[in-house]
């Protein structure tokens, strides 16, 4: 008999390469298999840069946290399609700065789930639930999100690097309507989305590749597509920009190709 380490469900099938996996593997974690790193592999050979993007995308993630928790004042944080995490993640940044900062993550995968709850066993103010995007209102009125968070309270909605795997304009719209509707005033959306106007044949290639290759459907939207899903929210300064342009640290980190990122 063999027995899984934890972070691998019984049910996970590891010869189909998987977006959480993909992506754990770009990061230089190790909670995939062949199938994803070859997936990985066949995507990085179209854009030898992908990895410093993956890596600039948390970067991001982490400048946001800490801008919601230092400046705008949130103690509660709602992640959706959370990933597997390796580092820096978001209970890790908020909590680090505010110890009760309480955070719900949500993911559709068997593995990304699995792997939080371990890493979330001693955390009281930290729990995963596994629930779809596309069903909002399960997430919502899911017994753990309603058990750590309070909607009558700001909360930040993070949906970096996900919502480019609903590529209906329709129901991506439908899914914020229904999250922004939650929201008490004062809540923050955080929005990281892939984009096809820098580069927009590499885009289409890479769309073509990770579609055949990874059981998901990717779709990068064009900038002006992107600022619609962000309909009923006021945009923050510097608006909408590439990732390195969010607030960077130092100006220096602020690549002169920011649209590679
Ligand atoms: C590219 S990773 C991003 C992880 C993390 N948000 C970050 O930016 O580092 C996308 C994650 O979204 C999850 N995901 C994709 N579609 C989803 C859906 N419909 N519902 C919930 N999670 C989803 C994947 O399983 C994966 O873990």
């Amino acid at each position: 008999m063999t027995v899984e380490p934890g972070w691998i469900p019984p049910e996970t099938d590891i010869t189909k390469a998987n977006i959480a996996r993909v992506y754990d593997y770009w990061l230089g974690g190790d909670h995939n298999f062949q199938a994803d790193r070859e997936a990985a592999h066949t995507i990085l050979a179209l854009d030898p840069n992908f990895r410093t993007a993956v890596r600039a995308n948390r970067a991001f993630l982490g400048r946001a946290v800490r801008f919601l928790a230092n400046q705008a004042g949130i103690r509660q944080f709602l992640d959706i399609g959370s990933g597997i995490p390796t580092e820096n993640n978001v209970h890790e940044v908020a909590q680090g700065i505010v110890p009760a900062s309480r955070v719900v993550y949500v993911d559709n995968d068997d593995v990304a789930v699995a792997h939080s709850r371990l890493m979330l066993n001693a955390n009281p103010d930290a729990t995963v639930i596994q629930a779809d995007l596309r069903e909002p209102g399960k997430i919502l009125a899911d017994p753990g999100t309603q058990l750590l968070l309070d909607f009558s309270k700001p909360i930040a909605l993070l949906l970096v690097a996900v919502l480019h795997f609903v590529p209906d304009d329709d129901r991506a719209a439908d899914i914020l309507a229904t999250l922004r509707g939650a929201l008490s005033p004062g809540s923050y959306l955080v929005i990281c989305h892939n984009c096809r106007d820098g580069q927009p044949d590499l885009s289409t290639s890479f769309e073509n590749v990770y579609n055949s290759r990874v059981t998901a459907q990717l779709r990068f939207r064009t900038r002006d597509e992107i600022a619609r899903l962000c309909d009923g929210f006021t945009i923050l300064d510097p608006g909408l920009v590439w990732l390195p342009q969010w607030r960077p640290d130092s100006p220096d980190d602020v690549p002169a190709d920011p649209e590679k990122y």
